[in-house]
């Protein structure tokens, strides 16, 4: 028996497996319920008892180093599989998903109102965001004094020449009749910039849409009949409008004009205050004051004029509680209008 012992011994020593099936070939061989060191530790029962212990410590050995054999290749396969997952896996798809983009909530607006006034032969006129003092308020006969002026509203750039970032598209307008000849038909959509408080109703910057109709004959009632569409177009055919008596400097008659409640349709709900009306745009007929400061005959031609927050009608559009959302740029946010 001692003699098998040391021949299995020997083969145990000398074993070095090259495939992963050679180390379970072997291990069923030496340590399987059957296998050589199995029948071996059976026929131990019979040994001699004069030679059991040397027999045994023998017999334990070979079974310990099998074991350690085994062990060890098995290791050295396990890991050599592990490091093969470097291998790029080819059943992959060809490329990765790729999430769409989508264009920015304010820039969908912009885009809808002026399709919306193009249709009704409105041209889009760029302006500057820098404006000078002259452009921005004076020429808008908006007097020294006027509140709109003050440093709290106004960032000036420049304090002599006075340059300021625009407080409002209106500027457009005045470049506009300074440069073209009526009749004028045309919208202003851009930036603009006030000294407020950044909070969910009110930001440094925000987004507004001019218009400007300038005819030998234009009357409040075509601008009515304007805007009246532009509601329809812009919130649904069931939209009524309103007009409230208001001011600006630079038209007169003035008003602003509300649309009904888009959310509960008139009926009264938290975002109109109950009131079944919600405020969108300022309005009115250009001041002749403001013609003549252009160059334009006040006598020969009439204007009216239209200004609105593009964030307030997106707002109003996509139910957005929140002002600063359109500003912070979080995906989960934009990710939203991907199909808009
Ligand atoms: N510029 C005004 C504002 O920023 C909006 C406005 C009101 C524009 C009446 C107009 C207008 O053209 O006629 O509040």
């Amino acid at each position: 028996m001692l003699e098998k012992i040391n021949k299995l011994l020997e083969e145990v020593e000398g074993f070095a497996a090259t495939t992963k099936e050679q180390v379970e070939e072997y291990r069923i061989k030496w340590l399987s319920k059957k296998g050589e060191v199995s029948i071996l530790f059976d026929d131990f029962k019979s040994v001699p008892a004069e030679i059991k212990k040397e027999v045994g410590q023998k017999l334990n050995q070979l079974k310990n180093k099998a074991q350690e054999k085994i062990n060890h290749f098995k290791e050295t396969f396990d890991s050599e599989k592990s490091s093969n997952t470097d291998i790029p896996d080819l059943t992959l798809p060809k490329f990765p998903t790729l999430q769409n983009g989508s264009r920015h909530p304010l820039s969908l607006v912009k885009n809808e109102i002026i399709e919306v006034f193009a249709k009704i032969g409105f041209t889009v006129s760029d302006g500057r965001e820098i404006e000078d003092d002259w452009h921005n308020f004076t020429a808008l006969n908006t007097p020294e004094n006027h509140p709109a002026r003050d440093m709290q509203d106004t960032f000036y750039v420049n304090i002599d020449p006075e340059m300021v970032l625009r407080t409002q598209t209106s500027s457009v307008q005045v470049h506009v009749m300074q440069n073209q000849k009526p009749p004028i038909r045309t919208i202003s959509p851009g930036r603009v910039y006030r000294n407020e408080a950044i909070s969910a109703r009110a930001h440094c910057q925000f987004h507004q849409v001019e218009g400007l109709y300038i005819d030998e004959k234009a009357s409040f009632a075509d601008l009515k009949q304007t805007l009246l569409y532009f509601s329809k177009e812009m919130f649904g055919t069931e939209t009524k409008i309103r007009l409230r008596p208001s001011y600006f400097p630079f038209t007169e008659p003035s008003a602003e004009m509300d649309i009904s409640c888009t959310i509960c349709k008139g009926k009264g709900c938290n975002i109109c205050k109950h009131s079944g009306w919600v405020e969108i745009l300022g309005c009115g007929m250009v001041d002749p004051k403001v013609l003549e400061n252009c160059g334009i005959d006040s006598n020969k031609y009439k204007g009216f004029a239209f200004g609105m927050g593009i964030e307030r009608i997106a707002m109003l559009k996509y139910q957005v509680k929140d002002l600063r959302l359109f500003f912070e740029n979080d995906v989960r946010f934009l990710k939203q209008f991907t199909s808009a």
